[in-house]
Order: C-alpha cells, then structure tokens, then sequence
C-alpha cells in the first residue's frame, strides 16, 4: 500500500505576524519538516542581485529559475534556535538573504508570475520529500496556490504597528538596527505591494483558520496551531 501523502500545514500571513518562529516550534513539536518559502524567494532576489539581473526582467529571471540550487539544512547541533540554514548551492546563504534590501528584492521578485510558476514545483517537492510524516509550510499563497488541498491552514496576522514592532525588535537583536519609522515604512509598501500584486496576492484562503497573534504569547499561538493539527491528525488516523 502506498504511505499516505505528508500531512500538509499552510501558514500564511503578512511579514511580521508570527509565522518564522510559530511554524519553527510547530514543525519541531509535530516531528515535520518544514519549508519557509520566503526564504526561496528572498535566494531568488540574492541571486539575481548578484547575477546583475533585474527584480523585473522576467526574461532573465525564468532563464535564472532552473539554475538554482536552493535547499534547507538542519542547523547546527547547539544553534537550533536559529532554525534551519538555507543553501544556495554550496553556500550558505541564510544570514545573506534576511538584510533589508533582500527584503524588497524578494517582495519584488514574488510579483513576477515567472517566478512564482517557477517555484512552485520545489516548494510542493520539499512539502513531500519522502520520510516526510508531514511538513509546515511558511508563506504567503500556501493555503490559496500552492497546497489548495492542505490539511490544514492558518492565516496569522496582527496590526501593522505590532508587526512592525517586532521586526524592529527583531532587526537590533540581531546587531542590524533601523528607524522603527524605516521599518514601518518598509513593512507597509511590502504589505501594500504583497497584497496588491495580479498574481497570488496575500489573502486568506476561504477554509483557513485565522488568527490574530497581536494579544497573544507564542507559546499561545503554537499552542492553538498544534491542538488544531493534532486533532485533524488524529481524525486522518
Ligand atoms: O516571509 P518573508 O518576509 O521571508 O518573505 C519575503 C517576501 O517574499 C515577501 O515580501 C513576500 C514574498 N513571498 C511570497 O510572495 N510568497 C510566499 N509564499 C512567501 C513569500
């Protein structure tokens, strides 16, 4: 008999809500892999920037596609916290990707229907490596594009200010300080130009369980999220 297809989560919101850290302590509680897709595309906008291509040259960019190497890694042992390395290649390319340009690079890149064609693929073939039990999708089309049949969706969202405010947060931990102004004002074109965009823009999908983290710990949200997988799991059987 064939194994059953992994056990599918999507969590889609906008940039800031939650959803890196939430899906990073849902997907190791539930023992699943999982794929942060921004961070394709954030390799994407890195590798074009370096290629000297255009965010908006869709002919270089489908020529760009197939070349890519992009994959995950667990991370190092004692650095777990930090979650999963991303490659390149050979390269690792996790801390290259999160600057702020990359931020709109990806933003940019993820408009261009080419490009989210050209994704697609790798996205549902990390979702469903074999070995997988299930997989936690980050993003922001999983739900609606790029698993329609999850078996599970969330949407995560929070006020801009909120979101904002964590990122800014985010960024000085991290030793990359900005205006929390710049911040907002950076979050608020992405949140424009994500929701905007002709293809896949950022909504919720009609069956998606929505929640807003703006009042709520993460250890309540993942708490939320994982009670809802379990339950399904234990329906699925
Ligand atoms: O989640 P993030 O900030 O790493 O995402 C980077 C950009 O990529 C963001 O502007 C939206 C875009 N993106 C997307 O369009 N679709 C996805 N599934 C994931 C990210």
């Amino acid at each position: 008999m064939n194994s059953p297809r992994p056990f599918i989560v999507g969590v889609d919101g906008p940039a800031g809500a939650g959803k890196s850290t939430t899906c990073r302590r849902l997907a190791a509680r539930l023992g699943f892999a999982m794929v942060d897709t921004g961070a394709i595309y954030r390799t994407v906008a890195l590798a074009a920037q370096r290629g000297g291509i255009a965010f908006d040259d869709d002919v270089r960019l489908g020529a760009l596609l197939p070349a890519l190497q992009i994959g995950f890694e667990p991370p190092p042992p004692g650095a777990e916290g930090a979650g999963q390395r991303v490659r390149l290649g050979d390269e690792d390319v996790s801390q290259a990707i999160r600057t702020p340009p990359m931020s709109l690079g990806a933003s940019a890149v993820s408009a261009r229907p080419v490009v989210r064609a050209g994704l697609l693929e790798l996205q549902r073939r990390l979702a469903t490596a074999p070995g997988n039990r299930g997989a936690v999708l980050e993003g922001r089309d999983i739900g609606t594009v790029v698993f329609p049949d999850a078996d599970a969706k969330f949407f995560l969202t929070a006020s801009d200010e909120v979101r904002a405010r964590r990122r800014f947060l985010e960024l000085q931990t991290k030793g990359d300080p900005q205006p929390f102004e710049a911040v907002l004002a950076d979050q608020r074109k992405r949140d424009r130009d994500d929701s905007s965009r002709d293809v896949a823009p950022l909504r919720a999908a009609t069956d998606a369980v929505i929640l807003d983290t703006g009042a709520l710990s993460l250890d309540e949200v993942v708490e939320r999220l994982a009670a809802e997988v379990e339950s399904r799991l234990a329906r699925r059987g």
